[in-house]
């Protein structure tokens, strides 16, 4: 059957008929909100190169915390920026640190948001890399016992899942391994399994502070030219015990987030990093993009690849604009 029996517009002149066809649903519940926590009091200090995403101390996150629930958002993603820097990030599992103290303060104002923490060395580390460097180079094995410990602390302090994001071989069974040890079998790990070493990151780095005082991520991340190995390190997270899988960033790698999806029956989550959302800001500054379409476009477009979540610094915004197309 063709034209003229067959009219495809026929489906698209009416927004209700559109909108009971649409194949891909975005929703709020599938976003997960990005917060960086600081030291200090009363800070609230926008990152330059993400408008709109903010430096924020505990005292403030009260607010956020309501309006991120109003919005029907179920889950943050917790990055923190410590006091201070040293060779392996004592911060990281300290019981004071600055996630942990986000966690008890965000569990204690709203016990049903889910609290997910990022579990990586960058942050914390004066030399800015994923893992404990000894002359020159990121050491795997070493790395592993202090990701065990990390996330372990985030369980104790009440996180409900923990986000390994450094790309260190083993690190899921690691971390699997400690929180069992420790009575945190409940607590999920939502591995970023496949990550690639991309300049995506860039405006990150600069909110977290954490690009690399030498060298850069290549030696763990993955090449972007690959597909067939991110194949592999899924596989690997899965045998190791993850939860759901990452794929990271997403805009640039919707072909590998559509093949993991088909291989494996685990939940799927997609970072849509930083500079994919400064991209758009940037844009839309200069008056060339509008932003709510653009935004919408592109996260239907990480779900439309076969994404069941989706990290997202446009969560709140986009949350508001899916609520008032009604
Ligand atoms: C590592 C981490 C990074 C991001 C999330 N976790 C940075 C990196 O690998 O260099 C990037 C997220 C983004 O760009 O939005 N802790």
């Amino acid at each position: 059957m063709t034209f003229p029996t067959v009219r495809l517009r026929r489906l698209r002149t009416m927004p209700n008929l559109r909108a009971m066809v649409r194949e891909t649903m975005l929703s709020p519940a599938n976003f997960v909100y990005p917060l960086f926590v600081v030291h200090g009091r009363d800070v609230f200090q926008e990152i330059p190169s993400m408008p709109g995403v903010y430096h924020q101390s505990i005292d403030r996150l009260g607010r956020e915390i309501d309006e991120v629930s109003e919005l029907g958002i179920p889950a943050v993603i917790l990055f923190g920026i410590p006091a201070y820097k040293d060779p392996i990030g004592e911060e990281n599992y300290a019981s004071d640190g600055i996630v942990h103290q986000a966690i008890r303060t965000i569990k204690d104002a709203n016990p049903k948001l889910l609290v997910m923490t990022d579990v990586c060395l960058c942050e914390y580390t004066d030399h800015g890399h994923c893992g404990i460097v000894r002359e020159g180079e990121i050491l795997n094995d070493e790395t592993l016992d202090i990701l065990g410990k990390i996330a372990t602390s985030h369980a104790e302090a009440g996180a409900d899942v923990v986000a390994p994001s450094g790309m260190m071989d083993g690190m899921v069974r690691a971390i699997r391994a400690a929180l069992d040890r420790e009575g945190h079998q409940g607590v999920s790990i939502l591995s970023y399994a496949v990550k690639y070493a991309s300049g995506f990151y860039g405006p990150f780095r600069d909110a977290a502070q954490s690009a690399p005082a030498f060298g850069d991520r290549r030696t763990h991340q993955m090449d972007p030219a690959n597909t067939r190995e991110a194949l592999r390190e899924a596989q690997l997270d899965v045998d190791e015990g993850a939860d759901m899988l990452m794929v990271k960033p997403a805009l640039a790698y919707l072909d590998v987030i559509r093949r993991v999806r088909e291989r494996f029956d685990l939940p799927l989550a997609a970072y849509n990093v930083s500079g994919e959302y400064s991209m758009i800001k940037a844009a839309v500054a200069r008056g060339w993009l509008d932003e709510r379409k653009v935004a919408l476009e592109t996260l239907t477009a990480i779900r439309r690849a076969g994404a069941d979540v989706i990290l997202t610094y446009h969560a709140k915004d986009a949350a508001r604009w899916l609520r008032d197309d009604g």
